[in-house]
């Protein structure tokens, strides 16, 4: 069975732990593709021509460990406006989504140019201000290394370059369910979430 769950949203607004947690509850692989354009865009900052890392991109790659810091979101989000930077890893990830026993994914186009066939789309969302504020306590709040509204600046920065690039911007599929976790915990979200899917699976 093919069953191709589709998850996009912009930076922090709860798409990770939403996709981690559907894939846990119905047992299907997950992708995270930001960590794809995160290893190119750090083998850039080392550096590697753009489209020539993302072709040539190993495991090993997508499992250092300096990847999760806002500079490595940054980065990513400066290599993604590079078309050439999105074929190279297209394929891939079109494998993925639509191989036998289905698979979660999570990204900015999953539902919109990676795999348009999703049986499930969600476009999870926030407000800037509470995803920023999200960031902001993963960073340590106070005594995180930026202020508040550094972290809201750069949620804002990536917002606008991440909808407004011309290959393939963030945007909802026409027929994706809008996720909004402004008002919800996680434990409401991943809630709603699960039960989409399951209606959607017949399960
Ligand atoms: O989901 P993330 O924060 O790890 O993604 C990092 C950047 O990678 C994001 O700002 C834009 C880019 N990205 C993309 O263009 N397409 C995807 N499918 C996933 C991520």
């Amino acid at each position: 069975m093919i069953f191709t769950v589709a998850i996009d949203g912009p930076a922090a607004a709860g798409k990770g732990t939403i996709s981690r947690a559907v894939a846990a509850a119905f047992g299907l692989p997950h992708l995270d593709t930001g960590l794809l354009y995160r290893a190119v865009g750090a083998l850039v900052a080392e550096g590697a021509e753009p489209a020539a890392a993302a072709r040539a991109l190993t495991p090993a790659n997508l499992a250092r460990d300096d990847l999760r810091s806002a500079a490595a979101g940054q980065a990513a989000s400066r290599v993604a406006a590079i078309p050439e930077v999105r074929a190279a890893l297209l394929e891939f990830q079109r494998r993925f989504a639509r191989a036998e026993g289905g698979a979660v994914l999570d990204g900015r186009d999953i539902g919109t140019v990676i795999c348009p066939e999703a049986e499930v789309k969600l476009y999870v969302t926030a407000s800037p201000e509470v995803r920023a504020r999200r960031r902001w306590l993963e960073l340590g709040g106070d005594a995180a290394p930026l202020p508040f509204d550094r972290v809201l600046a750069e949620v804002r920065e990536r917002d606008a370059r991440d909808m407004g690039r011309a290959d393939a911007p963030l945007r909802p599929a026409a027929d994706a369910v809008i996720l909004d976790t402004t008002e919800l915990t996680a434990e409401e979200a991943v809630a709603r979430a699960v039960a989409l899917v399951a209606e959607r699976r017949g399960c």
